[in-house]
C-alpha cells in the first residue's frame, strides 16, 4: 500500500492563487458581459523585450541544425554564458559573486519551494506573517516546524529578529510579497547577525529587487557584511523581463556557506544543492537560457527599464487613488505590490468579493498570506496602464473603502 505523506493533509485545501482563479472563473462564467480587470496574481502584461525574442528565436533555430544542436547541458546548473552575465549584473550593486556561485533555475518559485529538500526535517523554519505561501506550504510538506515573526503596520511590515526565539532556516523576501515593504541595510544586518550567531541559513527571495527606486535600499542580501556565511539569494526574470510564461531565474549560493550534520560537521551547502539538482533537475532549456542572456545585454536592460517604468506608472495610479481616498497602504514605490487596508472591510475575502461583484476588479485578499493579512488587500501594478486607471476609476466611483 502506498501511504500518503500526511503532511499534505495539513495544507490549505487550495493554493491561494488557485482559489482566486476558481472564484474568478465562476464569476466570469456567470457574468460573460463583464470586463474583468485582473490585479490579483503577480503576472505581467508586457511581452518579452525585443532583444530577448531575437536571441530566443536564434537559439531555437540553432536547435534545428545538426551542427549547432545541443542536448543536455553538462552541469544542469546553467551555461557559463548566462552565469557570467548574472555575475556581472551583481557588480552594479557592488557585490562580487563568482559565476560558479550562480545556479540557473526555471524561476524563483521552484527554488524557493525545493530548497527545503536539503534541510533536516527537524529544523525550525521562521517566516514573517503575512508571507508568500510557497515558503509555508513547502515546509509543511517537508514536515518542519514553522514559526512566524509578526509583520504588521507597527513595524512597517518589516519583522525583525527576536534573539530569544531560535530558528534554523529563515525566509525573507524584500521587496516583500505581499506587502511591498523593503528592508533597510541596517535591518538586514540584524537578520544576518541573527543567522550567523546560530549557524542558521537565510533563504533570501530577491525576485522584486529591480523595482527598488531608492538607491540606499539594498537590492541584494550580499550587500550586507556577513551574508556570505549565512544566506542564499533567489532571483527571477519573471517580473522584470516578462518571463512568467518562459521560466528562468537564478540562485546565488556563496562558496563558504555550510550546513551541519547532527554531529556538528560542516557540509558545503552549495555542493549539497548541486547534488540535489543533479538527481532532480535537468536544467533550463538552451533557447530559454539564450533569451535570459539577452536580458542582461545593454539593449535588454534598456527594455527592462522601460517595462519597470511602465509598471511603476501603474503603481502611482493606484497609490494616487488610495491617497485621494485617504486609505492607508504600503508598497508601490519600491515594489509592484500595493498593500492597503480598508476600514469598512475588515474581512479581506469580503472585500475581494465586493470588488469582484461590484466593479469586476480582481485583487488578492490579505488573509490568504497569513493571519496578519486579515483586513488588508493586495493589488498588483502588472496590469496595463489603461486597465489600472479604469480599475481605480471604478473603485473610486463605486466602493466606499
Ligand atoms: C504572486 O502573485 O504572489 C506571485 O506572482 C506568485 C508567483 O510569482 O509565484
Amino acid at each position: 500500500m502506498a501511504n500518503l505523506n500526511e503532511n499534505f493533509l495539513k495544507l490549505k485545501k487550495n493554493y491561494l492563487f488557485v482559489e482566486i482563479g476558481q472564484r474568478v472563473k465562476a464569476y466570469a462564467a456567470a457574468n460573460p458581459d463583464k470586463n474583468i480587470i485582473r490585479m490579483g496574481i503577480g503576472d505581467v502584461t508586457l511581452p518579452l523585450p525585443a532583444a530577448v525574442v531575437a536571441a530566443f528565436e536564434k537559439a531555437v533555430r540553432e536547435q534545428g541544425v545538426k551542427e549547432t544542436f545541443r542536448g543536455y547541458e553538462d552541469s544542469g546548473l546553467g551555461y557559463d554564458f548566462l552565469r557570467d552575465r548574472v555575475s556581472d549584473y551583481y557588480k552594479a550593486f557592488g557585490v562580487s559573486v563568482d559565476s560558479s556561485e550562480v545556479l540557473i533555475s526555471d524561476g524563483a518559485k521552484s527554488d524557493c519551494g525545493n530548497f527545503g529538500d536539503i534541510f533536516s526535517p527537524d529544523n525550525t523554519v521562521l517566516v514573517s506573517d503575512p508571507v508568500y505561501p510557497v515558503y509555508v506550504d513547502s515546509n509543511i510538506m517537508g514536515g518542519r516546524t514553522i514559526i512566524t515573526a509578526d509583520s504588521n503596520r507597527e513595524n512597517g511590515f518589516r519583522a525583525l529578529p527576536n534573539n530569544d526565539i531560535h530558528a534554523d532556516i529563515i525566509y525573507l523576501c524584500s521587496p516583500n510579497n505581499p506587502t511591498g515593504s523593503v528592508y533597510t541595510k541596517d535591518e538586514l544586518k540584524l537578520w544576518v547577525d541573527y543567522a550567523n550567531n546560530r549557524k542558521s541559513v537565510i533563504v533570501f527571495d530577491a525576485a522584486y529587487e529591480a523595482f527598488i527606486s531608492e538607491p540606499d535600499l539594498p537590492r541584494s542580501i550580499f550587500q550586507i557584511d556577513g551574508a556570505r556565511t549565512c544566506a542564499v539569494e533567489i532571483c527571477s526574470l519573471s517580473k522584470t523581463a516578462g518571463f512568467t510564461g518562459t521560466r528562468c531565474g537564478y540562485t546565488v549560493i556563496p562558496k563558504e556557506l555550510n550546513l551541519y550534520t547532527s554531529s556538528n560537521e560542516a557540509v558545503n551547502l552549495g555542493d549539497t544543492w548541486r547534488r540535489r539538482q543533479g538527481s532532480k533537475f535537468n536544467g533550463v532549456s538552451y533557447p530559454v537560457q539564450r533569451a535570459a542572456e539577452a536580458v542582461f545585454s545593454d539593449e535588454g536592460q534598456a527594455e527592462v527599464k522601460a517595462n519597470l517604468d511602465y509598471y511603476k506608472t501603474n503603481a502611482k495610479i493606484i497609490t494616487d487613488t488610495l491617497d485621494e481616498l485617504n486609505v492607508s497602504y504600503t508598497g508601490g514605490k519600491n515594489s509592484p505590490y500595493i498593500w492597503f487596508t480598508s476600514k469598512r472591510f475588515p474581512d479581506s475575502w469580503a472585500l475581494f468579493d465586493k470588488l469582484l461583484n461590484d466593479v469586476s476588479v480582481v485583487g488578492t485578499p490579505g488573509s490568504g498570506f497569513g493571519k496578519n493579512g486579515e483586513g488588508w488587500f493586495r493589488l498588483t501594478a502588472f496590469s496595463t496602464n489603461e486597465k489600472t486607471a479604469e480599475a481605480m476609476k471604478r473603485i473610486r466611483e463605486t466602493i466606499q473603502l
